[in-house]
């Protein structure tokens, strides 16, 4: 275990782990949405989880950081808040506000990390450019909103550890990136109806199992 500090808290953590993960445990709570506990390399794509480690000139991700013993972090600088809350109006710049509709909706991470950095949903001043496409319903049991998804992969992850191979993957690139389901269309070979760990941990209601849906929905 190694001993560090965070908003002048000691704090244990166990020797190699990410400063998020060790944060979280401890009940400390840094805005986060691509993270998964476990990951190896952190893909740091949401760029939510900032945090002020003494000695270094500027916030860094504290998903990608490693504990070290005596490290000293504040979790609640200027800094931090003002690259977390631009951080997060990016993010909404290209989120679809539906909550209404959302099956996230109460559950949804967006709106737990808008309350805490106690900012809107809207995406202001930067704004709101949705991508130009529908809801992908060519999967047999799965729907994805590609202007609800964040882009986190979690789903990708957690797919790729229940079926050794993911069936989900990110395609195209730049803002028209999305997440496909390549060739998903045997439906006897697909374990997903019965698994649906994406939908489990998708943090933002971007994909639902057909089932589960209102007709209305994914039209
Ligand atoms: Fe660290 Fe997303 S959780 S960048």
């Amino acid at each position: 275990m190694v001993t560090i500090t965070v908003d002048d808290k000691p704090l244990q953590a166990p020797e190699g782990s990410r400063l998020l993960a060790a944060c979280l445990a401890a009940g400390i709570y840094i805005p986060h949405l691509c993270h998964v506990p476990g990951v190896d390399s952190p893909p740091a794509s949401c760029r939510l989880c900032f945090v002020a480690i003494q000695g270094q000139a500027h916030p860094v991700t504290a998903c990608t950081v490693t504990v070290a013993d005596g490290m000293v972090v504040q979790t609640d600088t200027p800094a931090v808040r003002r690259l977390q809350r631009s951080g997060f109006r990016l993010l909404m710049s290209a989120h679809q506000v539906e909550c209404c509709r959302c099956p996230a909706n109460r559950a949804c991470a967006l709106q737990h990390i808008a309350r805490f950095l106690d900012i809107g949903l809207r995406s202001r001043p930067y704004p709101t450019r949705l991508k130009d496409a529908a809801p992908d319903t060519s999967h047999p049991f799965l729907v994805h909103f590609p202007n609800r998804c964040v882009l986190c992969g979690r789903c990708i992850h957690v797919c790729r550890e229940r079926n050794g191979a993911s069936l989900l993957a990110f395609s195209h690139r730049g803002f028209d990136t999305v997440i496909s389901a390549f060739g998903a269309t045997g439906q006897t070979r697909l374990p997903c109806e019965s698994c649906s760990a994406c939908v489990a941990i998708c943090p933002v209601g971007a994909l639902s199992l057909k089932s589960d849906l209102d007709p209305d929905q994914g039209d």
